[in-house]
């Protein structure tokens, strides 16, 4: 196996120099950098990068922490962060935490011991443990799509990086009200978790918008997954009056509550409308093809790496939370009659929905 020497040998160069190349420690002149790259790729010599990290004291890794990598959401995410960390020649340490707040801080302090350079995670709903961690050990670490409050009075500690929830779930609800729906339910997630609230007050400011009032029974929370999400729809479908019109807060609840609803011999958007939060790649396979609000996940995950390099390159900089808008994709679960035309149903959320007004439902 070549070694360094042989490459400084054959480049002409001292190892030195070739560390430099390697490491990017001093400035290396350009012709001289090409030549021990030529010499690199000749001689096929590959990097001991544990040796290189005594030196420099970066691993150029990355520790990324997400529950559910399984969800759709969540692989496009770790996409995101791959790409963006590969394009600057860091590595990536995956881990999933499965939303337990034990596990979370077990796995952030083994990617910790790893040494990785800095961490992305999206914190379980109970982050106490995590924090405490975090707040022991100085590990640069962006929080991703769930946000974390800094105790009251006290300036953020974290970077963070999610998507705009309130605003496009007002949007999905406001649909719905100009559809002329007045009883929406709404299949919430997971309690604690900043999505979760964020999209429950949306879902309350898309009724105050439309004079409706805010009825607390037809909110039920699905726990964020496929079961919960056919529970909760389980049991809007079974109140006194029940809704006329549903909101799911994310993918999986989606996929439960179109199982509750066809156990049920219900018909989508005959019977019950619905809209989703998520978009997914198949949300236009299923008939009707899904209205929904489309994360930008890529994005997202790309975003956390550029906030976390930055935080490395300027540790001292105040920390910030960057929101990424979503999309509203329309489509046809929501009742409207018709398709719209063709690559026009992907709008910014924020903007009012369109509506195709097809009479009241009670
Ligand atoms: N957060 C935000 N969006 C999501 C999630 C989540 O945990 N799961 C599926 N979509």
């Amino acid at each position: 196996m070549a070694t360094m020497a042989d490459v400084a040998r054959s480049a002409g160069v001292s190892v030195a120099t070739v560390s430099h190349v390697l490491n990017g420690t001093r400035p290396v002149l350009p012709h001289t950098r090409q030549a021990v790259l030529d010499a690199i790729d000749a001689l096929g010599y590959a990097p001991n990068t544990l040796a290189r990290s005594l030196v420099t004291s970066r691993t150029h890794s990355i520790g990324l922490a997400v529950s559910a990598v399984s969800n759709p959401y969540f692989t496009e995410i770790l996409q995101g962060v791959e790409a963006a960390a590969l394009d600057s020649g860091y590595s990536l340490l995956i881990a999933d935490p499965h939303d337990d707040p034990r596990h979370e801080r077990k796995v952030v302090q083994l990617l910790h011991e790893r040494r990785v350079d800095g961490m992305i995670v999206a914190p379980s709903a109970d982050p106490r443990e995590l924090l405490a961690y975090l707040g022991r050990h100085d590990v640069p670490t962006v929080f991703l799509d769930r946000l974390v409050d800094p105790p009251a009075g006290s300036a953020p500690r974290f970077d963070q990086v999610c998507a705009e929830n309130a605003e496009p779930t007002a949007g999905l609800v406001t649909h719905l009200t100009g559809l002329g729906h007045r009883r929406i339910g709404l299949v919430a997630g997971l309690p604690g978790l900043s999505t979760t609230s964020e999209r429950v007050s949306g879902y309350r400011h898309g009724l105050a918008a439309a004079g409706l009032p805010h009825d607390e029974r037809l909110v039920v929370h699905g726990d964020s997954d496929a079961a919960g999400g056919e529970r909760a729809t389980a049991a809007l479908l079974s109140l006194a009056a029940p809704p006329t019109a549903l909101v799911t807060a994310n993918n999986a609840m989606t996929i439960g509550a179109l199982r509750a609803l066809r156990d049920r011999g219900l018909s989508v958007p005959d019977d019950i409308a619905l809209c989703c939060f998520d978009d997914f790649a198949w949300a236009d396979l299923f008939s009707p093809r899904l209205t929904a609000v489309a994360q930008p996940s890529k994005e997202l995950g790309a975003e956390a790496v550029r906030i976390l390099l930055e935080r490395l390159a300027a540790p001292d900089r105040p920390a910030r939370t960057v929101r990424l808008p979503c999309a509203f994709v329309h489509r046809t679960s929501c009742g409207c009659p018709e398709d719209p035309a063709p690559g026009g149903e992907r709008q910014r959320a924020q903007n009012p929905p369109p509506q195709h007004r097809k009479g009241t439902a009670s």
